[in-house]
C-alpha cells in the first residue's frame, strides 16, 4: 500500500499512470517545438478551471501558441470550434473521457490528449492519448481530480511546474474529494499535497472546519458553517456572536473584526470544546467528530482573501465559472491577482446572492422540491440558470428530508432545445453500489441525450420535451437498483 490510503493502490499502477503522464508531456513538447497550434478545452467547474489554469500556465511557460476554452460538455458546437481552429493538437482537461465516441466520430484526424478523471465511456482511438486514473485501477472520484491529472502532465513537461500542485489541491477540494479521515485528501491527491507542501506553497493542519476561516469575522464564519451543521448557530449570525461573547472570546481586536486565523491556540481550543459541549447538549454528538478536519492553506496568498483557504478558493472558482466569468478564474489560477481578484470577489458575491435567491424560491412553495418514489426532483425550468443547477443540487443533497433519496435537478439551456440535469447522492447510497453516472448515461441514451459522471455526482443533457419522461425513468431505474441492492444484502 502506498500513500496511506484506505483502499490500496498498486504501486505499479501508479508508476504506469505517471509514465503515461510523461508520454502526454512528450507529445505537448514536440508540438510546441514544431510551432504547432494547440486548442485546449476544459470543464466549467472549480476542478475544470484549476485544470485549465495548470495547463495554461505550463503551455505559457513553454512559449506555446494556444487557445483555451471553458465548456460544460462536448457537443457538435464545440467540435466545430475546434475544427475551425485547425489545431495541431487538442488537449481536453477535466472532460473528454465521457465523450470518447464523439471524439472518434468527429475528430479522428486530430491528435488529442485527454487529461481526465471521469469514468471512460467507450474506447479511445489511436489518435487519442487518454490519461485517466480509472484505466489504472485508481478511483477518479476520490483519489485524483481533473486538475490533479493535468498537474501530473504539467509536472512531466517541466519539474518547474511543481509549483502548480497547490492549484491541483484546490481542484480536488472543488470536486469534494476530501473523503478520507478528518476530511483529508488521499490517494494520488496525497502525493500532490506533498508536492505543494514541498514547494513551500501549502500548509496542512488539523483545525476547526469553519467556512470563511481566513476571510470572515468569527461569528460570521460560524454562521456560514453548515458542514458540520451547528444547530442554533449555522445560519444565525446574531446567535453565533452571542455564543462567542458568552465564552469571553472577543470578536474584535480594536475596531477590526478577528477571523478564526487570528485566534491563539488557547482560544481555539476553548471554542472547540464549547462547540463540542453545544453539539452534545443538543443531541448532535455525531457532528463533534466533524468539527476538526484537514485545513489546506495557500501560505503565499494574502491573508483575508478567499484564495488563502483552498476550499474557499475552489468556491471562488466555481462562482466565476458558473456566473459566466470563467476567464477570471483561469487567470487567477495562472497567477493573476490585482484587478482580476477584485472582479472575481465581486462575482463571488453575485454567485452567493444567486444561490440564496434559488434556495428562497425552492422554499416558497413546498412542491418545488418534488418527492417521487426513489428520488427528489427540482424542476428548475428557465428560472434556474443551468450553469448553477450543479451547485444547487450539491448543496441540497446534504439537506434533504430523506438523505437516502438522490436529488435530480434540471434547468433549461437558454437558446437550445435541451435541459441540463444534475444528479447528486451521498456515500450512504454509493457505498451500497448505486452509481448515478451509470444511471444518467444509460437513461440519457434512451432519449438521444448524453449522460455520465461519478457514482456520487453525475449529469446529463436531454431534449427539452423528453425531460419529464427522463425523470420518470431515472426514478424507476433507481428504485430497481435499490431493490436489487436490498435483496443482495
Ligand atoms: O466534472 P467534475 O468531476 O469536476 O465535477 C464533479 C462535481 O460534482 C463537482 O461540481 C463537485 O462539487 C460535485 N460533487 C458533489 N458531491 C460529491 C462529489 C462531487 O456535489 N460528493
Ligand atoms: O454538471 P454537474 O456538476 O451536475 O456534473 C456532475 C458530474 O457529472 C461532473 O463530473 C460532470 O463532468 C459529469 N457529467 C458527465 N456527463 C454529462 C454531464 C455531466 O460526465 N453528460
Ligand atoms: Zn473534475
Amino acid at each position: 500500500m502506498i500513500f496511506g490510503v484506505d483502499m490500496p493502490i498498486e504501486e505499479a499502477s501508479v508508476r504506469t499512470f505517471l509514465n503515461n503522464a510523461s508520454e502526454a508531456a512528450k507529445i505537448i513538447i514536440e508540438c510546441v517545438e514544431a510551432d504547432g497550434f494547440i486548442h485546449v478545452v476544459s470543464h466549467l467547474d472549480a476542478d475544470g478551471l484549476a485544470a485549465a489554469g495548470i495547463i495554461g500556465k505550463a503551455l505559457w511557460r513553454l512559449g506555446a501558441n494556444f487557445r483555451l476554452r471553458i465548456q460544460q460538455w462536448v457537443d457538435e458546437r464545440i467540435i466545430l470550434d475546434i475544427t475551425t481552429d485547425k489545431p495541431k493538437l487538442v488537449i481536453l482537461t477535466d472532460l473528454g473521457s465521457g465523450y470518447l465516441n464523439v471524439l472518434s466520430d468527429h475528430l479522428s484526424d486530430y491528435q488529442i490528449i485527454v487529461l481526465d478523471h471521469h469514468k471512460p465511456i467507450g474506447y479511445a482511438t489511436a489518435n487519442v492519448l487518454q490519461l485517466n486514473p480509472h484505466l489504472y485501477g485508481i478511483d477518479g472520484s476520490k483519489d485524483i481530480s481533473g486538475a490533479g491529472v493535468t498537474f501530473l502532465a504539467a509536472n512531466a513537461i517541466n519539474d518547474a511546474n511543481r509549483d502548480l500542485a497547490a492549484i491541483a489541491v484546490v481542484g480536488a477540494l472543488g470536486d469534494l474529494q476530501d473523503k478520507f479521515e478528518q476530511r483529508a485528501l488521499g490517494g494520488v491527491n496525497e502525493k500532490i499535497v506533498a508536492d505543494a507542501v514541498a514547494s513551500g506553497l501549502l500548509k496542512v493542519e488539523k483545525d476547526l472546519m469553519f467556512f470563511g476561516r481566513e476571510t470572515r469575522p468569527i461569528h460570521k464564519a460560524l454562521a456560514y458553517t453548515t458542514n458540520p451543521f451547528l444547530p442554533g448557530l449555522s445560519g444565525e449570525e446574531d446567535k453565533s456572536l452571542a455564543f462567542l461573547l458568552s465564552l469571553g472570546i472577543k470578536p474584535k481586536h480594536g475596531d477590526k473584526w478577528r477571523a478564526l486565523r487570528d485566534l491563539p491556540k488557547k482560544e481555539r481550543q476553548k471554542l472547540c470544546s464549547a462547540l463540542s459541549d453545544h453539539l452534545i447538549s443538543r443531541g448532535y454528538q455525531k457532528n463533534v467528530l466533524s468539527l476538526i478536519g484537514s485545513v489546506y492553506t495557500l501560505v503565499h496568498e494574502e491573508p483575508w482573501t478567499p484564495l488563502r483557504d483552498a476550499r474557499e478558493f475552489s468556491v471562488l472558482l466555481n462562482g466565476t465559472g458558473r456566473m459566466e466569468r470563467a476567464g477570471l478564474g483561469v487567470a487567477i489560477c495562472m497567477g493573476d491577482r490585482g484587478s482580476a481578484l477584485e472582479q472575481a470577489e465581486a462575482v463571488l458575491e453575485e454567485y452567493r446572492r444567486t444561490i440564496m435567491k434559488y434556495l428562497g424560491w425552492l422554499s416558497e412553495e413546498p412542491g418545488r422540491i418534488e418527492e417521487l418514489e426513489s428520488i427528489y426532483v427540482i424542476h428548475g425550468g428557465s428560472f434556474i440558470n443551468e450553469k448553477v443547477i450543479g451547485t444547487l443540487s450539491s448543496i441540497l443533497s446534504t439537506n434533504l428530508p430523506k438523505l437516502e433519496k438522490p436529488i435530480i435537478a434540471y434547468a433549461a439551456v437558454a437558446g437550445d432545445n435541451v435541459v441540463k440535469v444534475s444528479a447528486r447522492t451521498l456515500d450512504i447510497l454509493t457505498s451500497k453500489g448505486l452509481d448515478l453516472g451509470e444511471i444518467m448515461r444509460t437513461t440519457a441514451e434512451k432519449f438521444d441525450g448524453e449522460g455520465g459522471g461519478h457514482d456520487i455526482a453525475a449529469g446529463a443533457q436531454v431534449p427539452f420535451e423528453d425531460v419529464e419522461a427522463f425523470v420518470k425513468l431515472v426514478d424507476e431505474s433507481i428504485k430497481r437498483k435499490m431493490e436489487q441492492i436490498e435483496t443482495k444484502s
